[in-house]
């Protein structure tokens, strides 16, 4: 008999192990109180703006792991604009609609498993700005919006808080790793003004 929840023990039993794919980008959280960690890999179509992979790795417990194997199987797929920023309620709203509600000593195993998503999605927007070309710094690399973007739409719009500017340009919609720097642009166009 396991020492787990039954919805928590049916979803480990059906755990396959998951290959990181080709070109993806991994992120890792740990957590402070028991010291166990999880890794989330990605890969992204930019075509057609959805995750095409997402494996996770773990040494944690039965409640860490059954969210990051529930985390793979939602996510895989999904449009990026359908990710509304990687918010940890909605996330945690998912998983708990699976898997049910979480002890409340065992919320922190949730929220590392959606900790290393969001890790591997700011490291994969820090690539992508890396490498991109363009006379203007790309900020938000799920949609594809410049600094320059931003910083015009900002100026037409009168946008004075981020939901403004996601609502304008879709920068922020996605993964939400973007959402600081958007955050510090608003904040930097009210100062000069
Ligand atoms: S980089 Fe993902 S929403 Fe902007």
């Amino acid at each position: 008999m396991s020492v787990y929840p039954a919805k928590i023990a049916k979803k480990l039993s059906e755990k396959a192990d998951a290959a990181a794919s080709e070109g993806a980008v991994c992120g890792r959280a740990a957590s402070f109180i028991c010291g166990c960690f999880a890794e989330a890999c990605i890969s992204v179509d930019d075509d057609a703006q959805v995750i095409a992979n997402i494996g996770f790795a773990t040494n944690g417990c039965g409640f860490m792991a059954a969210s990051c194997q529930v985390l793979e199987e939602k996510l895989t797929g999904r449009e990026l604009a359908a990710l509304k920023g990687l918010s940890d309620d909605r996330l945690v709203a998912e998983l708990e609609s699976d898997l049910g509600e979480f002890p409340e000593a065992r919320k922190q195993c949730a929220l590392v498993a959606i900790e290393a998503l969001r890790a591997a999605f700011g490291r994969l927007r820090k690539a992508r700005a890396a490498e991109f070309v363009g006379d203007s710094p790309l900020v938000c690399t799920c949609f594809g919006v410049s600094e320059d973007d931003l910083l015009s739409a900002i100026k037409t719009t009168q946008a004075s808080q981020f939901r403004d500017l996601e609502a304008a340009t879709r920068a922020g919609r996605g993964c939400g790793a973007c959402r600081m720097l958007i955050e510090e642009l608003i904040e930097t166009a009210k100062i000069r003004d």
